[in-house]
């Protein structure tokens, strides 16, 4: 039934227990109130990167970030509070409409696009979350019943973030690749023209918090993740040296992650960290991620600069269509996948 599909709607009813199919007996979990005292991701300053004599540090900072954290706060990049007070109006309003208009963009039966959680199976565990993932770009890939159908608002607003989160990505991966030694051309070739996705994310307060995930553990299969916590709840936890760690940061940066592919042109050099998201009794969370790859006809593989006699290859070359393929067919896994990579 439809009130399987969203979490949200569950929710509406009173409710002081979980239901069982929610439950993650699998995960140390703990529920946490309080973000504020946790440790904080390094920042990275966009300014001060574009900027001459201070880019040195920065640049290397972006580097031992990557590596170490595998994800970076991301502070003065350039996108307007303007828009962002937009965009966290049109997201919230468009989670609350009614079930049955969500329901005109419900993912559909052997897709991954589309608004909800797809049920395989009935014993299936299942996150605390309602999502809604779609392809932006190429435009020639966007589902017509899905980004072209949303309420307008809703869809001139992420037109212009989407465009303004190119630019940011694209400048972003430009630097990263100027870390890693990596040429210019080499970056704008992968990424130029590249698949883009997102997904919106919503997590219902939850009676049992410390019982449920609200995004099971997983690395992204991307490029690069910006990630932009529309409403400034806390909840993504990275497991950093085998530990599960709460991250806390600043509601005016984006979080943005190494993906698997970065790990991969790096050659391990970046690190695309696993992470989860929980939840909390008492706020919804609300965010939006935008995924930037390399276009469906690059090949990927560690990038020559990366490599020297003492630093072979760790990856295998694969064309981004075959790493795609290899990724939608699997269940998210924690690195299930970057390792199938080797
Ligand atoms: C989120 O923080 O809500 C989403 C994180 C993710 O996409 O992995
Ligand atoms: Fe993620």
């Amino acid at each position: 039934s439809n009130s399987v599909l969203s979490v949200m709607e569950l929710t509406k009813e009173p409710m002081t227990v979980v239901p069982k199919n929610y439950i993650r007996p699998d995960q140390e979990l703990f529920a946490l109130s309080d973000y504020s005292t946790l440790t904080t991701i390094p920042t990275i300053d966009m300014k001060k990167l574009a900027l001459g004599e201070t880019s040195d540090l920065e640049l290397e900072k972006l580097h031992s970030t990557c590596k170490a954290w595998g994800l970076i706060q991301l502070a003065n990049h350039g996108v307007s509070s303007l828009l962002l007070e937009k965009l966290k109006h049109e997201i919230e309003e468009f989670f609350m409409l009614p079930l049955e208009e969500k329901m005109k963009y419900k993912a559909r039966p052997g897709d991954v696009e589309g608004y909800g959680t797809i049920i395989r199976c009935n014993d299936q565990t299942l996150d605390w979350g309602d999502r809604f993932y779609m392809t932006l770009n190429p435009i020639q890939k966007r589902k017509p019943y899905l980004f072209p159908k949303l309420p307008s608002s809703l869809r001139n607003t992420l037109e212009v973030y989407i465009s303004e989160l190119q630019k940011l990505a694209m400048t972003l991966l430009g630097y990263m690749g100027k870390a890693l030694k990596i040429e210019i051309k080499e970056m704008e070739e992968l990424f130029e023209d590249g698949m883009q996705s997102m997904r919106m994310n919503y997590y219902p307060p939850c009676p049992q918090p410390e019982l449920v995930v609200g995004l099971t553990p997983h690395s992204d299969a991307t490029g690069i993740t910006i990630l932009h916590q529309i409403n400034g709840v806390q909840g993504l936890q990275i497991k950093k040296d085998g530990v599960w760690i709460p991250v806390n940061f600043c509601a005016d940066s984006f979080v943005v992650n190494v993906g698997d592919v970065m790990e991969i042109l790096s050659n391990g050099a970046f690190t695309s960290i696993e992470h989860r998201v929980t939840v909390n009794s008492d706020k919804e969370r609300i965010s939006l991620a935008m995924f930037f790859n390399p276009k469906f006809e690059a090949e990927i593989g560690p990038v020559t600069s990366t490599l020297s006699p003492r630093n072979p290859p760790l990856f295998k070359r694969i064309t981004m269509e075959d790493y795609v393929k290899d990724f939608f067919s699997r269940n998210l896994n924690g690195k299930s996948h970057l390792e199938n990579m080797r």
